[in-house]
């Protein structure tokens, strides 16, 4: 799987860049072609002819190393590969790279790259957990760079938490599984919904959920990665829309989102509504505001269109993915939907679980498809998710 693929390896400043030498030296017996561009500070925990020795060419490690070329140098390696690893990444250039900062060789090539780009952070467990690291992580997630997570253990300083970069074997399996995922879904047209509705109530209020649009951006985001062709339909979200999607449709209501849903339908393969629509809207919208008068203050609300209902009465080749988020009965109800709106398969989030559910970084959900087959599956980042349901979904 690895053989002829280009690789290109970044290796920051930490102790673990040891582990990076084993890493090009597994990649180059695996078949990979492997460049190396190191940052000063990577040189001074192993050396650059380590690594010009393992990978079997030069290695990059100052913009003016060559004055003739650099320019091109960068940009060069940037198109030249495949797949960009970091390993170990600092949290000094994991903010760089949030932030856009180009200032060395290492910087500048990433960059550059439209390659899929994977960071393996290693640093101490207060760095790691700091919220500006982890906001910026997050921005980059956003933005669809992979993390290779660390691990809990005992970190060179001699603290023990998180920080500790993966095992080789660890980046290694994730490499392999990008390469086989790598534009499994060429040709296919996934159209993906996320965020929450809004429901008018007045000019200046409206009823609407807690919904972040992260799980269906993430998806969204995936998809585009693997080569599908995708409509991503977003209720209001404060998110970056993933690049390279093929059309973008912001909504505010559940009507809104049905008419362009049912707009977009009949070419699709796969439909994923992540979004998470009101069910409910109030059954007169005011034209003015309403103003405070005597308690109790009733509103009249009539159902929304279920969009995904209406999907499964008049599915022809796509296939349906629903999800239900639940705060009791989860497999129940779960498969009450999935039979009531004839879905292919349904992921069901138990809101009352830490870590799952509406706004936060991760899920935990259980898959459950047509044949009554559930699967667990363990808490994950939802860009985790993204490819672990996509993976699931074009076997359907
Ligand atoms: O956006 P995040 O903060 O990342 O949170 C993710 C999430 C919790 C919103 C997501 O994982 C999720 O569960 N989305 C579905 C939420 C929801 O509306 O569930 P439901 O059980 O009410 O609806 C079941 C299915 O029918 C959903 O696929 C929903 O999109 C769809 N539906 C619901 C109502 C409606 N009128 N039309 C629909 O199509």
């Amino acid at each position: 799987m690895m053989q002829g693929k280009n690789i290109a390896i970044g290796i920051t400043g930490g102790i673990a860049a040891y582990k990076a030498c084993d890493l090009v030296s597994r990649l180059k017996q695996m078949g990979a072609n492997v460049k190396v561009a190191m940052t000063q500070a990577a040189t001074e925990f192993v050396t650059p002819l380590t690594l010009q020795s393992l990978s079997g060419n030069p290695v990059v490690t100052g913009m003016f190393d060559r004055p003739a070329q650099w320019e091109i140098e960068h940009i060069a390696m940037a198109k030249w590969a495949d797949l960009f690893v970091v390993a170990p990444t600092t949290a000094n250039l994991i903010g760089k790279l949030a932030a856009g900062i180009a200032d060395d060789f290492l910087s500048t090539t990433l960059l550059a790259t439209r390659a899929p780009i994977y960071l393996a952070p290693a640093m101490n467990t207060q760095m790691y957990t700091h919220p500006v690291v982890q906001a910026n992580m997050q921005k980059l997630r956003e933005l669809g760079v992979q993390f290779i997570e660390p691990v809990t253990g005992r970190l060179a300083c001699g603290d023990v938490g998180p920080g500790k970069m993966a095992d080789v074997d660890v980046i290694l399996t994730t490499l392999e599984n990008a390469f086989e995922r790598v534009q499994d879904y060429l040709g296919r047209r996934v159209l993906i919904t996320a965020g929450p509705t809004r429901e008018a109530i007045d000019p200046v209020r409206y009823l609407s959920n807690h919904s972040s649009g992260k799980m269906g951006y993430a998806l969204a985001r995936a998809a585009v990665r693997r080569g599908a062709a995708v409509t991503l339909i977003s209720g209001p979200v404060a998110l970056e829309p993933p690049a390279g999607l093929e059309k973008l449709i912001r909504v505010e209501s559940a009507d809104e989102m049905y008419r362009a849903v049912i707009d977009h339908y009949q070419e699709q393969d796969f439909v994923i509504m992540a979004a998470a629509v009101a069910d409910y809207k109030p059954k007169t919208l005011s034209g003015q505001k309403i103003k405070k008068t005597a308690e109790p203050f009733v509103i009249e609300f009539v159902k929304n269109i279920d969009i995904l209902a209406e999907l499964g009465k008049s599915k022809m080749q796509q296939k349906l993915i629903g999800f239900a988020a639940e705060t009791q009965n989860l497999e129940e109800y779960a498969r009450a939907k999935l039979l009531q709106k004839n879905l292919d398969l349904i992921v069901a989030n138990d809101l009352t679980q830490e870590g799952a559910g509406f706004g936060v970084d991760t899920n935990i959900v259980k898959l459950i498809d047509r044949y009554g087959k559930i699967e667990d599956v363990p808490l994950m980042s939802k860009s985790d998710l993204g490819d672990f349901l996509l993976d699931k979904i074009k076997q359907l």
